[in-house]
């Protein structure tokens, strides 16, 4: 049986989840749940970032330890995923013990293999900050947020060789072009190789709030250097060979353009440091942004995905999500977009759909469902549909995979339309076209299942069949001519009710 390893990034804790969050966690949801359809073994993974000084000061601010306040967050990042639907396999904590013992005998092996240096760090720090900072990111020579002259401070830090992979990443992604996806993006990953690399500083001694240095106790790990050790944590790297070497690396990291560096540079550096193989994939799609800025929570733009799913119901949101914006292009949330892509596509497309084909066979044929038609006009064309979403999705391109998927409804729906079964006297021609639309409806809860589970789900039972989209085998399931009912079907309240 073929696996797939997918993760998202692990959140930081300083702050609730908002909707850019929530479109990492979708798409990569779909992503896990469209590879299960396909028969595969499946580890999805996500958590809780709960390191730095970004961390440690928002306890601060609440007057609470960094434990403290991280045991208060992360599960609320828990509670909003599951609201979401989010069928992660796994939720990985930073500040858990496994989470230790990893990135300890991680970085012990880059230590050992002479990739991990003590020196001097010279930087123009801001003691209200605890920070350093450029040059250039200074306001008027001042700490831009205390307006307070910066010292030029040096401290003992450990530092990572990541000069000497230049070359090594290069050659690497020239062997394996589509290790980073969409192409554009990987010529950004490029792009800061091609600069050349410097060595980072990987530890501080000025805040405590960390995984310890094993061979040095004055020393924590810099927060990236343990969060990107998650993804081998969770499959017991150092514990469980055997289990390791099932996952790794044939891993796909979905991420948003932010944290390009982090995961096609340093991290596949860290890992051939270690002597492991660096991960196969890495999916990187845009920011959401509001009135044209990166929702955020410095930005003060947020959108909190909980009220939308309150409002549109869930399985909407996640479909303007996903069908919204191209994966790997920037998005612009608004509410206007939203409900019009909810009235035209899930209320009159496929809400429509559903209402006309259950109404006919619950009056015309007292609830009894016909067959599909071997030869029918809509066998290409489901077909066709199908191939180009399966492809869609293999790619890591949900919105064509949902384009693909409203055009089978949209050509189904104009079939009803032109044969107009409302009109016509219990018969074959009748039953014919009836039975097409019900097979039309049953491809589509397979093929849109990844990204409404729910919706899906209802629909297929609505259409009087056993069981679940779920438990479907793509693409054995996508053969025209399977749908046959073992229910009565009635008719129901609109599944997407039209909105003003
Ligand atoms: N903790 C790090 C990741 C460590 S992974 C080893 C981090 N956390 S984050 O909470 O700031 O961001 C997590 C993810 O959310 C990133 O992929 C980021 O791109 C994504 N998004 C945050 N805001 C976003 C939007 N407005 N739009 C889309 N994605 C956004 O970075």
């Amino acid at each position: 049986m073929s696996r797939f390893f997918i993760t998202t990034p692990i959140y930081y804790v300083n702050d609730v989840p908002h909707l850019g969050h929530a479109y990492t966690m979708v798409s990569a949801d779909a992503l896990a749940r469209w590879h299960r359809l396909n028969g595969e073994e499946v580890f999805f993974l996500t958590g809780t970032d709960e390191h730095g000084l970004k961390i440690a000061q928002a306890a601060a601010e609440n007057d609470m330890s960094p434990k403290e306040w991280t045991d208060r967050l992360s599960p609320r990042f828990q509670t909003a995923w599951k609201r979401l639907n989010i069928s992660y396999d796994d939720f990985i904590r930073t500040t858990e013990p496994r989470h230790y013992e990893t990135v300890q005998s991680f970085l012990t092996s880059v230590y050992e293999n002479g990739y991990i240096y003590k020196d001097l760090y010279r930087g123009l720090y801001c003691v209200s900050c605890e920070a350093y900072y450029q040059e250039s990111e200074l306001a008027g020579g001042m700490c831009p947020i205390h307006n307070r002259p910066v010292t030029v401070m040096e401290e003992e830090n450990y530092f990572f060789r990541l000069s000497a992979f230049t070359d090594r990443l290069l050659e690497w992604y020239e062997r394996f072009p589509e290790a980073v996806r969409p192409s554009s993006k990987r010529n950004e990953a490029l792009g800061f190789i091609r600069q050349g690399l410097q060595d980072i500083s990987i530890t501080r001694t000025s805040i405590d709030w960390g995984v310890p240095v094993p061979w040095d106790s004055e020393h924590v790990f810099y927060v990236w250097y343990d969060a990107l050790i998650n993804y081998l944590t969770a499959i017991d790297y150092g514990r469980d060979k055997a289990r390791f070497e099932r996952w790794w690396p044939n891993v796909h990291h979905v991420i948003g353009k932010d944290i390009i560096r982090f995961h096609c540079v340093w991290w596949p550096a860290m890992c051939m440091a270690a002597g492991i193989d660096p991960p196969a994939n890495v999916f990187v799609h845009g920011w959401l942004l509001v009135g044209g800025e990166k929702m955020a929570k410095s930005a003060g733009n947020k959108v909190d995905p909980l009220e939308l799913v309150d409002d549109f119901g869930l399985d909407a949101v996640r479909y303007y999500l996903l069908r919204d914006t191209n994966f790997g292009s920037d998005g612009d949330f608004t509410y206007e977009a939203l409900t019009a892509r909810y009235n035209a596509d899930l209320a009159n497309n496929l809400g429509n759909l559903l209402q006309r084909v259950t109404t006919v066979v619950a009056n015309k044929l007292g609830g009894r469902a016909p067959r599909p038609v071997a030869d029918s006009p809509l066998a290409g064309i489901a077909s066709h549909a199908l191939n180009r979403a399966q492809d869609s999705w293999n790619k890591f391109a949900p919105q064509d995979a949902l384009e693909a998927v409203w055009l089978l409804i949209h050509e189904t729906n104009a079939r009803l339309e032109e044969v107009a079964p409302w009109k016509l006297e219990p018969g074959p021609e009748l039953e014919n076209v009836l039975g097409d639309a019900l097979e039309s409806l049953r491809l589509v809860c397979i093929a849109a299942f990844p990204v409404m589970p729910d919706a899906a789900s209802a629909v297929w039972s609505r259409i009087g069949l056993d069981g679940s989209p779920k438990d479907q085998l793509a693409p054995a399931s996508f053969h025209w001519g399977r749908y046959q009912s073992q229910k009565k079907i009635e008719k129901g309240e609109p599944l997407f009710p039209r909105r003003k």
